[in-house]
C-alpha cells in the first residue's frame, strides 16, 4: 500500500517532463517567405515561447487559412498582434532586403 502511495506521484512526475520535452525541439524553427518587398523570417521559436502565452491565440486563425500563412494572413493577423505588442509594424520591420 505504501509502495503505490510513494510511486504514484513519482510515474506522473516522469511523464510530465517527457511530454513538455519533445514539443520543445520541434517548435524552434524558423521559417522564411520570399516577396518582392523582402524576405521576412518568422521566428516560430521566439513567438511560441515567452512573446506569446497561448499556441492557440495563433493557431485557432492559422486553422481557417488550412494552417500555412498567406499575404493576407500576415498583413491583418501578425500585424495586428504586433500593433498591440509594440511589435513591427512598418514594412521594414517583417521584410528585410
Ligand atoms: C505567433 C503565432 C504562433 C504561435 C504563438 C505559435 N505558433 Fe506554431 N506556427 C505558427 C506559424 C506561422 C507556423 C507556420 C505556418 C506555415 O507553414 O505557413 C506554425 C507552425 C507550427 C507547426 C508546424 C511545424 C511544421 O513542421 O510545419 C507546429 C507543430 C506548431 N506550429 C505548433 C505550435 C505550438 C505547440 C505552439 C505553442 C507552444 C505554437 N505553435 C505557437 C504560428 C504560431
Ligand atoms: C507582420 C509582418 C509583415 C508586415 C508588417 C508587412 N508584411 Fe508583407 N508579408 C508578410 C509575410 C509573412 C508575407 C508572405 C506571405 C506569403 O508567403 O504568402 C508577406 C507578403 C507580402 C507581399 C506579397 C509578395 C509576393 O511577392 O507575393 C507583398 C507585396 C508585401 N508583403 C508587401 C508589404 C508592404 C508594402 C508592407 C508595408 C506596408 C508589408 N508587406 C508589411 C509579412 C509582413
Ligand atoms: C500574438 C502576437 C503575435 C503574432 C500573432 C505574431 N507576432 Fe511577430 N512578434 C510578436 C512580438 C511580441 C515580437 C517581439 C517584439 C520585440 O520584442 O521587439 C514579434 C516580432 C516579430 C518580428 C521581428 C523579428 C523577431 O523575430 O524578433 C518579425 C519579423 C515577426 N514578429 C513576424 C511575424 C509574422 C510573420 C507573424 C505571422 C505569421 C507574426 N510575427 C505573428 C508578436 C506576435
Amino acid at each position: 500500500m505504501n509502495r503505490i502511495l510513494i510511486s504514484l506521484p513519482l510515474l506522473l512526475s516522469t511523464f510530465i517532463v517527457n511530454a513538455s520535452a519533445t514539443p520543445t525541439d520541434n517548435l524552434n524553427f524558423k521559417k522564411t517567405f520570399q516577396s518582392t518587398e523582402g524576405v521576412v523570417t518568422f521566428d516560430h521559436g521566439a513567438h511560441a515561447y515567452g512573446r506569446v502565452k497561448d499556441c492557440s491565440e495563433c493557431h485557432s486563425a492559422l486553422k481557417t487559412f488550412g494552417n500555412k500563412v498567406n499575404e493576407l494572413f500576415a498583413h491583418n493577423f501578425c500585424k495586428a498582434c504586433h500593433e498591440s505588442y509594440n511589435a513591427p509594424t512598418e514594412c521594414s520591420g517583417c521584410h528585410k532586403q
